[in-house]
């Protein structure tokens, strides 16, 4: 039987890849779809953002100590309740700090290190055992899961992308300023669609959902259905909340 990369033969689980570029609504429409559907969830920006997070606090720089600290950094990806999903360095939530512009920053420049993100591949695709599984990021249809069984572009304008930072800012009660959000998203596109290593670009076999004129749950809504789908003709019986082998 083929086997995933991941080593669980290919068959006994489904896996979902999500790619697509920063504010597009990857990891709402995740963490909403995998809860629903009882699917294992992993952001895999979160360990480019832990890794760039250790990166600022112990001023790691170069390439080696970099790639050092990527394969001892003590990483989790928790679900903590419905919906609800939390990164941990050990037993510190880092969740809410990994969002932080800088941090975003700072994965990007340590995501453009090939042997950084050598490093970091065994973990994305040993992640959920041999459950089903979704991870959305930049590569995961294109390098980390090029067998997966369905993989999803999701985008939208760079304008309504930074748009949607401002209001998410805003509903933080933090200060958001769109001329600048919307600069350093294109550097952070730019950067990422730019690196010779894994850039971000849709897999050849990806379907592409663009999410500018889209409310949150249609995205939800179209996603969650082209799962279904996807379970269903792999011979999963699939039901809201639950999924189950048939
Ligand atoms: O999805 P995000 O904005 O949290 O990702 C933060 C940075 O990490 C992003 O700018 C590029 C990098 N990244 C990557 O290179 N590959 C991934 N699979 C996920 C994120």
């Amino acid at each position: 039987m083929k086997q995933h990369p991941g080593g669980v033969a290919k068959g006994e689980r489904i896996v979902i890849a999500v790619d697509g570029p920063a504010g597009a609504g990857k990891g709402a429409v995740c963490r909403a779809v995998a809860s629903r559907l009882q699917l294992a969830y992993l952001e895999t920006g979160a360990i480019y953002r832990a890794l760039g997070l250790l990166a600022l606090r112990e001023e790691l720089q170069d390439a080696d100590a970099l790639v050092a600290r990527a394969t001892t950094m003590p990483f989790t990806y928790r679900a903590l309740g419905a919906g609800v999903f939390g990164a941990f360095l050990a037993e510190e939530e880092v969740t809410t700090a990994l969002r932080a512009e800088e941090i975003g920053q700072s994965a990007s420049r340590i995501a453009a290190i090939p042997a950084v993100r050598q490093a970091l591949l065994a973990f994305q695709r040993r992640y959920g055992g041999s459950q089903h599984v979704i991870l959305d990021g930049r590569d995961v249809g294109t390098i980390v899961w090029p067998d997966a069984d369905l993989k999803i572009f999701l985008t939208a304008s760079l304008e309504e992308r930074a748009e949607r930072r401002v209001r998410e800012l805003q509903g933080a009660g933090k200060n958001a300023n769109f001329t600048e959000i919307y600069a350093a998203m294109a550097e952070r596109d730019q950067r990422d669609a730019g690196r010779t290593t894994a850039p971000l670009k849709p897999a050849e076999d990806a379907l592409l959902v663009d999410t500018t004129h889209l409310t949150l749950a249609e995205s939800i809504a179209h996603v969650l259905q082209l799962i279904k789908n996807t379970l269903n003709q792999a011979g999963f019986t699939c039901r809201e909340s639950f999924v189950e082998s048939q």
